[in-house]
């Protein structure tokens, strides 16, 4: 026990600032919340602060204008799948939705409880998939799904992050809370021993965030590509050397809300980019 808390203590290490301290994140004239009051029901974490803080001035600059932003011309593949016909239905997105700009101020407040189940806006777009339009559900962070749901939490860039976290959803909520808490893998390390005890702070290379998703699902420079809140959960559980949930999980489901519920306040800046 003794040997994991020596190990965890050595591998962070002060920042002298936070790269992004004094900018502001704007994009044609509108101003982002990237800094605010932390709800309530956060003890240990006052203020809250957008991923996009942390990031070298390069990458920052990226998402400071859309033509230089790669994450769009994948939301350009997902307008051009819009359009799509696929399925014994015969129909393609635009068939039923007038337009995506339509799902304005849904990132904003999702993951939602619906029937008593928690659903993710994945949930919602593969619900279409098949039982709509009669195909084979998409692959949960697939690239087709990646893209599509990029496009639809765009059309909510700018707009508060709002999740509901009582009555039906509290369950779920608490669920999430204690997965965030708990500490797994051969490092034996918690979501909050990161990016609650630690944002600020240097691990490695890598300057550490709160681990918001207000900006996602965003496109990540290490890899070229759109990547989604399950994706990167995943690669955080990998790091730590735990076994990951699934992508879609009731456990990874129950994190995104209790996040998402983390981040309330800060502006949705879908598409992010990040290192
Ligand atoms: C056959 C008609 C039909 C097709 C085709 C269809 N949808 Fe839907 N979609 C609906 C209906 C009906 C609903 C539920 C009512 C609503 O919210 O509009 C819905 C709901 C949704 C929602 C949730 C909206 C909300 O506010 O809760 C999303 C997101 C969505 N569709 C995306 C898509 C995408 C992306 C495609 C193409 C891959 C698609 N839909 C194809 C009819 C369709
Ligand atoms: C050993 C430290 C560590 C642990 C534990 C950890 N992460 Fe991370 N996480 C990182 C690093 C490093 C990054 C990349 C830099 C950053 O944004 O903090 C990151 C990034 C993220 C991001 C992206 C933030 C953004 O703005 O792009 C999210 C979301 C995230 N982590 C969630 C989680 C969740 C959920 C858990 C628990 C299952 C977890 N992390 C556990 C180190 C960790």
């Amino acid at each position: 026990m003794k040997k994991y808390l020596v190990a965890t203590a050595a591998i962070f290490a002060a920042s002298l600032a936070y790269a992004g301290e004094d900018s502001t994140l704007a994009i044609e004239g509108e101003v982002f919340v990237t800094e605010v009051d932390a709800p309530e029901h956060m003890e240990n974490v006052s203020t809250l602060y957008s991923g996009w803080t942390f990031r070298a001035d390069e990458t920052q600059a990226l998402q400071l204008d859309d033509f230089d932003n790669p994450a769009f011309l994948f939301l350009d593949q997902a307008i051009d799948q819009w359009d799509t016909v696929e399925g014994s239905e015969g129909k393609s997105c635009s068939t039923c939705h007038e337009d995506v700009a339509d799902f304005a101020g849904l990132k904003s407040t999702l993951p939602r409880v619906e029937d008593g189940e928690l659903v993710t806006m994945t949930n919602l777009v593969n619900e279409c998939v098949t039982d709509r339009m009669g195909a084979e559900p998409w692959k949960y962070s697939g690239a087709k799904m990646s893209a599509m749901t990029a496009l639809i939490a765009h059309q909510s860039r700018g707009m508060t992050m709002n999740v509901a976290i009582e009555g039906d959803a509290a369950p779920f909520w608490e669920r999430g809370k204690e997965l965030y808490y708990t500490r797994v893998g051969q490092l034996d390390m918690a979501c909050s021993n990161c990016h609650e005890d630690n944002y600020g702070n240097m691990i490695r290379a890598d300057h550490l965030s709160q681990g918001q998703i207000n900006g996602f699902p965003l496109y990540r420079l290490k890899n070229a590509k759109i990547n989604t809140t399950h994706g990167r959960f995943k690669g955080c559980m990998s790091n730590i050397r735990a076994t990951p949930f699934k992508e879609g999980s009731e456990e990874f489901k129950a994190l995104e809300l209790y996040i998402a519920s983390r981040g309330q306040g800060l502006s949705v800046e879908t598409p992010a980019v990040r290192n």
